[in-house]
């Protein structure tokens, strides 16, 4: 088979390398604004050959040994990145996504795509340096307007990772009942645990352990992200099976293995029979205490669980010494490896699912059997699309937060980071680089919040 394709390769090769000169250079027209421009340098790339859900196959994907490669191309391109996402994103104005944003950036500026075999395939796909620079002004102009938040200083306005603010506004009686909720035991049927227990503020907002412990020393099957900035994701759990803090917080409480009460009624009732706590709930919440309010009360108090003005933050802001040269380079390598394309935004993360091993088989190398956890998204979805798709955790005070994934298998941060590298970019990585990228990852520790 190897060999076969070679062959192929290699007679396609020498078939069209000879035409693809006369037919590279279809830049597109000036005249148009720069989004249409953009547009047009997506099309002639021929990214939506391999990189769609319904992939606008070329005639000769009909034929054998190529035909093959390109549908077991768009298999793969289709894991990593939808470019319709980019398409309707300019024809409809329907929003992109940061992290697709980061990912085309990526691929223009570090000239990935399309894949050389390719590009020796089809002599219309090579994107020259003319298109390569509309695709990254364009992706600059779309950051600006839709992505920036104004917070960093002039030279890194045009980053990938965004500035985190140092406060949200928040309503701070409902903050201050969330705050208590937050804390009280009775939450649980056995009044042994709280939110605190498994999200402690003094352990990054985790509790540090491969699996939570939940009433009755009952363990889960999955690690406890933080509640630190978690404001900040667009969806809660490892499988966003909930859409906000509010639906989130409706969970542990009546989930058997966490708090194990059996029904949000009787949690209710317990409280409501707290005469003080009765009276400051209604005073903030006239209709009293019910499932919604709780739920509303814990997620506005979580609104105030963010860590603003880490080193990293302070280096955006403008202040050049609050980074060492290493953790510098250690950022620079960081948007290297293609890192910051998943871990974007204002937490580094939190923006979207993503198939875990992309580039090795991350659950075969595990050697241990799959659970139902690590279908992740797949959970939820009908679709096999979604299996094995997490929702990529934020990185900020990741330093404290050990142990990583979702299966709790990495045990430091240096672990952590030589297997992304492995399974998520294909790349090898130097130990010193590897190295460089955990002193980085130190910087995002920020200002946290006091109990
Ligand atoms: C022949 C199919 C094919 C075409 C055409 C193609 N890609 Fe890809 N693309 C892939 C495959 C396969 C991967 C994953 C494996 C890899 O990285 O080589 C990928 C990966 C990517 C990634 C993930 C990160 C990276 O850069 O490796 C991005 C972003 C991307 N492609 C964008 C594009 C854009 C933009 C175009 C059009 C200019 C394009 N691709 C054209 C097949 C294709
Ligand atoms: C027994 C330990 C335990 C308790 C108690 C607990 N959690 Fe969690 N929490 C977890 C685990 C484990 C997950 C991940 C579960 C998953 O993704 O399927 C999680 C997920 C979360 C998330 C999602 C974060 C993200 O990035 O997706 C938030 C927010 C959160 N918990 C807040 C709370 C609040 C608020 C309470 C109290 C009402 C609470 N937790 C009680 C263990 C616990
Ligand atoms: C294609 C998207 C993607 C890319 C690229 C990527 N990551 Fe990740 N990252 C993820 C996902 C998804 C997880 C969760 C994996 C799991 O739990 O099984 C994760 C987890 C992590 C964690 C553990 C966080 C925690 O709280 O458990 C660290 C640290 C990390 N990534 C760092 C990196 C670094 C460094 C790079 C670059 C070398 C990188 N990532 C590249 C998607 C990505």
């Amino acid at each position: 088979m190897k060999i076969k394709k070679t062959l192929g390769l290699f007679i396609l090769l020498a078939v069209t390398l000879v035409m693809v000169y006369k037919f590279t250079d279809i830049t597109p027209d000036k005249n148009l604004t720069l989004e249409k421009q953009a547009k047009k340098v997506l099309k002639y790339g021929q990214c939506v050959a391999c990189h769609s859900h319904s992939p606008e196959f070329p005639l000769y994907a009909n034929w054998p040994v190529i035909g093959d490669i390109v549908k077991q191309d768009a298999a793969l391109a289709i894991r990593e990145f939808d470019v319709k996402t980019v398409i309707n994103g300019i024809k409809d104005g329907e929003p992109i996504d940061k992290v697709t944003l980061n990912k085309l950036e990526y691929a223009f500026q570090n000239e990935t795509m399309p894949p050389l075999k390719y590009y020796m395939a089809h002599w219309g796909t090579v994107i020259n340096s003319t298109e390569k620079e509309i695709a990254l002004n364009w992706i600059k102009e779309y950051r600006a307007e839709h992505h920036y938040n104004g917070l960093a200083s002039d030279e890194f306005t045009n980053e990938p990772i965004q500035v985190i603010p140092d406060s949200i506004s928040v309503d701070p009686a409902k903050a201050e009942l969330g705050r208590m909720l937050y804390n009280d035991v009775r939450l649980s049927i056995d009044n042994s645990i709280s939110c605190a227990s498994c999200h402690d503020l003094s352990k990054g907002g985790t509790d540090n352990k491969p699996f939570s412990e939940g009433v009755n020393g009952q363990f889960g099957g999955i690690n406890a992200p933080t509640v630190f900035n978690a404001t900040f994701n667009f969806v809660q759990f490892w499988d966003g099976r909930a859409a906000n803090l509010a639906a989130q917080a409706a969970g542990p409480p009546t989930n058997p293995v966490e708090m194990a009460h059996k029904s949000w009624s009787d949690i209710e009732n317990i409280l409501a029979a707290d005469k003080e706590f009765a009276k400051a709930f209604t005073a903030v919440y006239p209709d009293g205490i019910t499932e919604a309010n709780i739920c509303n009360a814990i997620a506005e108090y979580e609104r105030t669980l963010i860590t603003p003005n880490s080193p990293f933050d302070l280096y955006l802001k403008g202040n050049k010494e609050a980074m060492t040269e290493e953790q510098i380079l250690g950022y620079e390598l960081f948007k290297q490896y293609s890192c910051a394309t998943c871990h974007a935004g204002v937490n580094l993360g939190g923006l979207s699912y993503e198939y875990m091993g992309l580039h090795n088989n991350y659950f075969e190398a595990r050697g241990t059997e799959l659970t139902e956890e690590d279908y992740g998204r797949g959970k939820q979805e009908e679709s096999t699309f979604f299996d094995h798709r997490f929702k990529t955790p934020g990185l900020r005070n990741v330093a404290l937060t050990a142990p990583y994934f979702h299966d709790a298998t990495q045990a430091t941060l240096l672990d952590a980071v030589n297997a992304m590298v492995e399974y998520q970019t294909g790349e090898k990585i130097k130990p010193e680089e590897a190295e460089k990228i955990v002193d980085f990852l130190n910087t995002l520790t920020g200002e946290i919040p006091q109990k």
